[in-house]
């Protein structure tokens, strides 16, 4: 006898996990210096073209796949097909897509948790701190780093052992609104300061000169990313959704909330590069962990806007690490029946593991120099575009219409998308997809 499924405690509860998995360091962080390098406002215009016709269906097809099949991704698929199926190997890449992303994710927001360790104990408001320096030393020096990413991970395990509604569902109910809490209030202090029209100016501006066929590509990229499809995590997170749940309604509802963080994200940095001069917008990883600090600690109550802005970024960054580190979790408890605490104990320590490398590649002339960004080369450009492309054609072209049928229609308001949807699902998306794959690999 197999447990009966584990479910959301409520509607709620399954927005705030998965809009928690939709908003980290990809909208704090990538999204502002995109969006900059890329025209600001015209840049928004077409993120948000991807959103709606890329983002917003897939999604809805992941979610459908795991609620009608109560599985994590490579059950689920072979549950729609047979076992041995082709189709099943992008639910096998799923698995080692959230599992690659995750270990190197875990050391950038293990540099986050150890700033906001720093920001809490007054160790980045001492006078005469160069930010830049700090970040370098942090980045190259190993052991720090491998600490730290073992301190976030064993945060992350210790949530997903909880399970769907103590552990996922709890936690995310306490950690997004305090997420949006802080976000407000780094606003309204960005709001006052000198540099903030021409902050607001930059981000949003209309500059279409800026926006080259390569800016498309980074918004279709970029929205992947921040929307967390793709990897499995929504499949597996739909697993968990309760019959009746208008899925469509709950998936706009969680682009909304991703899409709106990223641009509040932009109101924050923003005006802080631009009221002071030795501020650069086009910074990269520096943006925040170098740049941010250097303006935060001109400001009256540095100490208070450091630590907000930190534990931000850990918030975001830990509500999108359970959702990836959920799916190889579900995946063994699926397919070899283990126990929860086994499945996170064993998932968590073999992708703290497999984050070594990345945590040690800071060290010019190591063993290991390079290597977050050789994994985060291949995740970003293979694993996300393939998974993406399998699961959209799998929805539109192969699983059973009754089945897609009726889980988008279930307790929907948007019954009358359906056609537009399938459309969207069969052509748009994975035609997207492949030209942003094809990019990548140099081909188009
Ligand atoms: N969406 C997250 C971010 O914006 O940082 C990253 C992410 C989490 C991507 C989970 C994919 C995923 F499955």
């Amino acid at each position: 006898m197999t447990a009966p499924r584990a479910q959301w405690g409520s509607k709620v509860g399954f927005i705030l996990a998965a809009a928690g998995s939709a908003v980290g360091l990809g909208n704090l962080w990538k999204f502002p210096y995109v969006a900059g390098e890329n025209g600001g406002g015209v840049f928004i215009l077409a993120y948000l073209v991807c959103v709606i016709f890329v983002g917003v269906p897939l999604m809805a097809g992941e979610i459908i796949i795991g609620r009608a099949t109560q599985k994590s991704p490579v059950g689920a698929i072979q549950a729609l097909t047979h076992k041995g199926s082709f189709w099943t190997s992008f639910g096998w890449l799923s698995v080692a897509a959230a599992s690659s992303l995750l270990s190197y994710y875990s050391v950038i927001a293990g540099w986050a948790m150890y700033y906001a360790y720093l920001a809490v104990t007054g160790g980045l408001t001492t006078a005469g701190t160069v930010y830049g320096d700090v970040f370098s030393q942090t980045v190259a020096s190993g052991g720090l780093s491998l600490s730290w990413h073992l301190a976030f991970m064993g945060l992350t395990i210790a949530v997903v052992l909880g399970g769907v509604s103590n552990g996922l569902d709890r936690w995310s109910r306490i950690l997004m609104p305090s997420l949006l809490v802080m976000l407000a209030g780094l606003v309204v202090r960005s709001y006052f300061l000198e540099g903030f029209s021409a902050g607001l100016d930059f981000s949003v501006g209309i500059r279409p000169e800026e926006f080259a066929a390569s800016s498309m590509l980074a918004a279709l990229g970029q929205a992947f990313f921040s929307l967390s499809i793709g990897m499995g995590t929504m499949l597996t997170y739909g697993s968990y959704l309760k019959r009746d749940d208008d899925i469509m309604g709950s998936t706009l509802q969680i682009c909304a909330l991703d899409t709106i963080v990223a641009l509040l994200a932009c109101l924050v940095i923003f005006p802080i590069i631009f009221t002071y001069p030795e501020l650069s917008p086009a910074q990269g990883p520096g943006l925040l962990f170098a740049s941010i600090p250097t303006g935060m600690s001109q400001m009256p109550f540095a100490g208070l806007l450091m630590t907000v802005f930190f534990f931000l970024l850990v918030f975001a960054a830990l509500t999108s690490a359970i959702s990836l580190l959920e799916v190889p979790v579900s995946f063994l408890i699926d397919r070899f029946g283990w126990e929860r605490r086994k499945a996170a104990a064993v998932a968590g320590t073999a992708i703290f593991l497999y984050g070594v490398p990345s945590a040690l590649g800071g060290v010019e002339g190591g063993a290991f120099f390079g290597f977050l960004d050789q994994l985060d080369y291949i995740v970003s450009n293979f694993m996300f575009p393939l998974g993406g492309i399998g699961l959209s054609l799998f929805v539109g072209w192969r699983m059973p219409d009754e089945i897609r049928h009726d889980h988008f229609l279930s307790g929907s308001k948007f019954k009358v998308f359906y056609n537009v949807w399938l459309t969207l699902l069969r052509f748009v998306v994975p035609f997207g997809i492949a030209v942003v794959f094809l990019n990548a690999i140099g081909v188009v």
